[in-house]
């Protein structure tokens, strides 16, 4: 059954938490909608995930509508999310809620997110006023890395007092669900239970709604060591080269492709093709 924001309402009412993870195609949502992950988020994090970015500023609206269809194309229960890319909705409201319209009406995402508090609460209220779910992100805001660099946001008091208003600016303007990265344990759960919204938490500790993670870290698909709120799941990354290593071995040693994995024809028509016996000679 498709997961909608009515359904992560009943979980987070039942005490339920949401899995959350990153996919930027096709068969990895196929794999994470079948492993029973609850949304799926078309992270901007393709930048520096699977791009080769050292960031996600970068990134476009064209590759993330590009990434995120093919993502909605392996998805049949997670509801997925389009990652508004920087710049698509920090110049104007009007030109946010364009860019929202288009990620959902191109790629069939059920929900956009982007990054920013209170300053973004205007363009959040009328994104979703047009009927398009919308999802906060706040603390460590990767499209302010050039700003406030990659560490923990909120441990002093104004800071973290910016983090809880930018929260309830969100919810009043509608907000459904709000990211909240690398902030202390104690914050997110004080954001957690001030709001009726859901929190989805990275580096935020345990007690969010829900809990999300870039794929390619907790996969160890990367050759960058992960920040230290990421988990190891699967060690796929080595599993993959291991793979890989034993087809160039094959390869090389002509062991690889078998008899079982190659076609058959007629002797007959060799015969005749390479002009050996009964093909027509000029
Ligand atoms: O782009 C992304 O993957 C994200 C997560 C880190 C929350 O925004």
């Amino acid at each position: 059954m498709k997961i909608t924001i009515a359904s992560l309402m009943e979980m987070k009412a039942a005490g339920e938490k949401i899995a959350m993870v990153t996919a930027y195609d096709t068969p990895t949502a196929k794999l994470l909608d079948a492993a029973g992950v609850d949304t799926i988020l078309v992270g901007d994090s393709i930048g520096n995930a699977v791009l080769g970015y050292k960031d996600t500023l970068p990134v476009t609206m064209e590759v993330m509508l590009h990434h995120t269809a093919a993502v909605v194309r392996g998805v049949e229960s997670a509801l997925v999310i389009f990652d508004m890319p920087f710049m698509s909705y920090q110049v104007s409201v009007e030109e946010g809620v364009r860019n929202a319209g288009r990620a959902i009406k191109e790629t069939g995402a059920n929900m956009v997110k982007l990054e920013g508090g209170g300053k973004y609460a205007e363009v959040a209220r009328a994104i979703t006023e047009c009927g398009i779910p919308v999802c906060g992100h706040i603390g460590l805001t990767p499209q302010s890395v050039n700003l406030i660099g990659y560490k923990v946001q909120g441990k002093q008091y104004e800071k973290a007092r910016q983090i809880l208003n930018d929260a309830l600016a969100l919810q009043a303007a509608g907000a459904s669900m709000i990211v909240l990265e690398c902030v202390p344990w104690k914050l997110a759960k004080l954001i957690t239970e001030r709001l009726d919204i859901l929190t989805i938490g990275i580096g935020a500790g345990p007690y969010c709604d829900g809990q999300v993670l870039v794929f390619h870290d907790m996969m160890a698909l990367s050759d960058k060591k992960s920040p230290k709120f990421v988990k190891t799941f699967a060690q796929a990354g080595k599993l993959m080269q291991r793979g890989v290593k034993q087809y160039v071995k094959e390869v090389k040693a002509s062991d690889y492709p078998g008899a079982e994995h190659s076609f058959v024809i007629e002797d007959a028509i060799i015969e005749k093709l390479s002009g050996k016996k009964g093909g027509r000679r000029k």
